[in-house]
This record gives C-alpha cells, structure tokens and sequence, in this order.
C-alpha cells in the first residue's frame, strides 16, 4: 500500500473513499495493522484507560505518549500515526508547540487536540512550524469532569450549532483532520459537510469521512463496559487478522457502523 500522507486522506475525502483508523499503543499491534491495510493509527490517551487501567484519560504524560508513539512507529514504519496531546499540555501556545514537538519527534506524523475555537492561536502556530494537527470535538474525555460523565454532546440546537462552528474555525486555523466523538449522526453529517478536511467518527455515525476504534474494543475486551457504537469484530472472524480485516472491509465498504451503533 503506498504512503499514506494527509494529502491521501483529503483526497479520499474527495473520492467518497472511507478512512478506516485504530488507535494502537505497541510496535506488535501497529504491525498487524499496517500489515492488513488499516490508513491510520492513533496513540490515543485513551491508554490511560486501557493500558494504564484509570478511569479516565487525564494521568497521561507526554512521556507517556511519546513512550508509546515510539513503540507504534517501531512496528508500523509506513502507516500515518497520530499522536494524543494529554489533557494540561497544550494550555498556551508555548507549551503545545514543546509538547507537540516531542511528539513528532518520537515518530508521529500529526497530534490531536480537545477543543474548539479556543485553539485557533495554537494549531494555527504548530502548521505553520510545520506541525500537521487533528482537531477532536464533540465528546472529548478530557472534559469528562466538566460534563458530568462520558456524555453524549451536541445534542440541543445551541450546542450543535457551536460545534458547526468549532469545526470550521479549527480548519481555518489549519488543521486538517477532525475526529468527531459521540456525537447525534445528522449533526456529525452536517459538521463534514461543513468542511473540507476528512472527518473520522467514533459513535458518530456513518456518514462521516472515516472511522475510528480503540483497539480493546474491536476485539472485546475493553474492561467492564462494552460502548454501545462498538463492535466485536474478533466474534464472527476468529483471529485476530481477519478481525482487523473485517473492521477495514467493513468500514470501506460502509457496512459499518450500522444504525444500531449511533446516537440521535
Ligand atoms: O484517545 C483515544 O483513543 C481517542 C479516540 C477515542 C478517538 O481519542
């Protein structure tokens, strides 16, 4: 599979083609997935619930991430790798562009921010230093606490309608993808029809531009509680593999996520 780069997902974008994405935390892991086409892998924060076992995402470092974006990169040399800012790195534009440069030295090809237009200062100083970045709005965890829970968002007209503008403003600042999470599927349909930067949904819905899972959750062994937009692809597969191979067939062909996984 050639490079791929965030030329090749605007132009998938373009294309109608589906990005089908896998947040991964070690070298193994990256490989399987490298190895069975997947575009792109994020080292999420969400490690701090997965590996780490916390119950939520705010104990992660940006060592942490770096530790695991090394690892990731080890094992998948061709694949596009998003690193996660943790939650407290990027409160000022200083500290985003230290922290973001750590990360991508360590092997990312892009970081991910939480948040709307309160960014544009700082994306818009990571692009032009040449800092590739992700927006991710909607349910963003590191929020959990002024939420009250890992709630679904957007779902009044006030709410939707400033998440509409977020996203254009992170794209006016210059980021180029947007992960959109637990989020109403009409409202995630009209923010990636707003902009022109593929979005990539998690509980969004399929009419995003792609599509994102934590890996524990592909496979069914995501702790305690199963997300309802999820799905254990390891069931009807049997091996890992031809799990992950489902999850891209699935994805591309737009079988998944099915209706039963989104939100109204
Ligand atoms: O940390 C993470 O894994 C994420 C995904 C849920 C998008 O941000």
């Amino acid at each position: 599979m050639a490079k791929i780069t965030v030329s090749t997902l605007k132009k998938m974008k373009e294309e109608g083609r589906k990005i089908a994405a896998l947040t991964a935390y070690d070298a193994s892991f990256s490989q399987l997935f490298q190895d069975n086409g997947i575009h792109v892998l994020l080292v999420g924060d969400s490690l701090g619930m997965v590996l780490q076992g916390g119950t939520d995402t705010l104990g992660v470092t940006n060592q942490d991430i770096a530790y695991h974006t090394r690892c990731v990169r080890a094992g998948a040399k061709d694949t596009f790798v998003i690193a996660d800012m943790p939650f407290m790195t990027y409160s000022t534009v200083t500290d985003t562009c230290k922290h973001a440069a750590e990360l991508m030295r360590a092997g990312a090809n892009m970081v991910k921010l939480e948040g709307g237009e309160w960014l544009y200062d700082s994306i818009k100083a990571l692009t032009i230093q040449g800092i590739p970045v992700c927006g991710h709005l909607g349910l963003t965890p590191q929020s959990v606490h002024v939420f009250g829970g890992f709630k679904i968002q957007g779902r009044e007209n006030e709410q939707a309608n400033k998440m509409v503008q977020d996203a254009q403003a992170l794209e006016r600042a210059g980021a180029q993808l947007l992960v959109l999470e637990c989020i109403p599927s009409a409202l995630a349909e009209r923010i990636t029809q707003s902009v022109s930067i593929p979005t990539i949904g998690i509980g969004a819905g399929k009419l995003t531009d792609g599509q994102i899972l934590v890996m524990h959750d592909l496979v069914g062994i995501s702790a305690g509680y199963i997300p309802k937009f999820s799905k254990n692809f390891l069931l009807e597969t049997g091996n890992m593999p031809a799990a992950v191979k489902k999850y891209l067939d699935d994805v591309t062909s737009g079988a998944f996520p099915g209706t039963e996984h989104e939100f109204n």
